[in-house]
């Protein structure tokens, strides 16, 4: 594509680098079909695309990047899909644990990984486990996660503590059901990208979203490299965030 001539890394400002990227990974299935494959082969695909953008958020410094690899609606393909999709994610993850001790990323996940098949859970507790003294970026892999689950189970969590006294209803802020968020340890993301054209939120991260800086690009999901990320970032840094204030205000 013609902006591959365009040196987007240069361009990025690295005093401005967003602490954490969240990734809508859409695609897989029409780009395969596009070049007559089955939609599993978009998901093998798909995985190289990880691999660079994790790469990359690593080299730039990012604090965390959360991909979006398996939605709590993802159980409503087809039974073979989502077993092909389970043993991808169980293979690359064991995979690619070299990586990201190469890179000093540090593996997390958020979502009802206990209602994972088990050997999706087990592999994932030993790479967690691995890479848990890694400095560097937090891979947040979003698995069996959607974000009305998440504020669903915060909630929940919030009522307990209101139930046994130890906060009175009035008590309950942003802050304290901030905490019961599955991301508690992570700056909300400042840049959500979703890949393939698609423009939705699809039960992403609604709580964490409410100021990020959206970006959508046609691109399908297994043809996002290196480049396409740091394009996003170029494109993110030009814009004015404001968090409600006016143009005036900031410039003070
Ligand atoms: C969306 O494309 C993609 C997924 C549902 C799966 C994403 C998973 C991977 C790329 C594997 C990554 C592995 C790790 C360890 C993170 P789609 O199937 O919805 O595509 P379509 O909209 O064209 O049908």
């Amino acid at each position: 594509r013609q902006y591959y001539s365009m040196d987007w890394k240069s361009q990025i400002d690295k005093d401005r680098i967003p602490q954490h990227i969240a990734i809508i990974m859409d695609g897989n299935g029409r780009w395969a079909k596009e070049k007559g494959k089955p939609r599993v082969f978009g998901h093998s695909s798909g995985v190289t695309s990880v691999r660079q953008c994790s790469e990359a958020g690593a080299e730039l410094g990012l604090q965390c990047m959360t991909l979006y690899a398996f939605s709590t609606e993802n159980w409503n393909r087809p039974k073979l899909e989502v077993n092909a999709l389970m043993t991808l994610l169980v293979n690359t993850i064991r995979a690619e644990v070299k990586t990201m001790m190469d890179n000093n990323i540090k593996l997390w996940a958020i979502g009802e990984i206990d209602r994972l098949p088990s050997k999706a859970q087990s592999q994932l507790r030993e790479a967690i486990q691995t890479t848990r003294d890694n400095t560097g970026m937090t891979l947040n892999l979003a698995l069996n996660y959607s974000g009305k689950w998440d504020l669903t189970q915060a909630a929940r969590k919030v009522a307990a503590r209101v139930a046994k006294g130890e906060l009175s209803a009035e008590e309950v802020t942003e802050e304290v059901i901030g905490k019961e968020l599955s991301t508690y340890l992570l700056p909300d993301p400042e840049l959500m990208i979703r890949t393939s054209g698609e423009l939705r939120i699809s039960n992403f991260l609604l709580w964490q979203l409410a100021y990020s800086e959206l970006y959508f690009t046609d691109t399908f999901w297994p043809d996002f490299r290196k480049e396409d990320l740091y394009k996003a970032i170029v494109n993110y840094q030009n814009r004015e965030r404001r968090f409600g204030k006016t143009s005036e205000q900031l410039v003070q």
